[in-house]
């Protein structure tokens, strides 16, 4: 199960981060680091966990024109990444920009926030949008032959994208997954991890549900005996 889970560390500090990772002993594997935890400690941050062998995933969200993604994906060469995330609403020139480049990470785009209910999405992107239409005009639009390496989307997207995307190594990364479907706090487009795995899914970001759990060892060797019983 470790090598399908990216564990999204937002916490406040790199002292939280590792009283976290301390307890959950040698059980994870992927971490993802993104806004608060980046701005807090910085690239430092970045060797130490790639030094006790984790594998990361630095989610920037990277949203800007052509030439700033172009500057800011190349500065983050010399970082000890597995994964970035650009934003697909950032156009399809900016996507057919970047493929020209090569990058020792897997870029990934996002699609619909989770946390975008079909509503929010609506009046965003236009009146009688769904998260699927736009997941579609994203994949046939934006999304080359070679570029990015795959996408981040919801679990409701994830057949879609399968469909429309048939290169075979096209990363799928679902966030938003609750074991508990009433702890979907700020998450609005949320489903069950393993249904999404079921569905296609290469990988999962989980966070609060694992991070927040008073003893996430427990809460962790609980889900994987679940995961036994369905994939093995
Ligand atoms: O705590 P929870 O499991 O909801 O955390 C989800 C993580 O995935 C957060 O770190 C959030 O920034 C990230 N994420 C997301 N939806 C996206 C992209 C990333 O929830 N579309």
């Amino acid at each position: 199960m470790k090598s399908k889970i990216i564990i999204a560390l937002d916490f406040a500090s790199e002292s939280d981060a590792f009283d976290f990772l301390s307890k959950m002993k040698h059980e994870v594997e992927y971490v993802k680091v993104g806004l608060e935890l980046f701005i807090k400690e910085g690239a430092p941050l970045l060797e130490k966990l790639s030094n006790l062998g984790y594998k990361i995933f630095l989610d920037l969200k990277l949203h800007d024109i052509p030439k700033t993604m172009e500057k800011a994906l190349a500065q983050l060469k010399k970082f000890p990444i597995h994964f970035t995330t650009i934003h697909f609403s950032a156009g399809p020139s900016a996507f057919k920009h970047l493929s020209q480049f090569d990058y020792p990470f897997s870029t990934l785009g996002v699609t619909a926030l989770t946390s975008l209910s079909e509503s929010e999405v609506a009046l965003i992107y236009g009146e009688g949008k769904s998260a699927k239409d736009l997941v579609a005009q994203m994949m046939t639009k934006a999304a080359s032959a070679t570029f990015p390496s795959g996408c981040i989307c919801s679990g409701e997207e994830i057949t879609l994208v399968r469909s429309l995307q048939k290169r075979n190594d096209f990363l799928i990364i679902t966030p938003g997954v609750r074991f508990d479907p009433n702890q979907s706090g700020d998450q609005a487009r949320v489903m069950h991890p393993f249904e999404a795995l079921r569905l296609g899914a290469n990988y999962l970001v989980i966070g609060r549900e694992l991070t927040q759990s008073l003893d996430p060892l427990s809460t962790w060797n609980q889900w994987k005996l679940e995961y036994e019983k369905i994939f093995n």
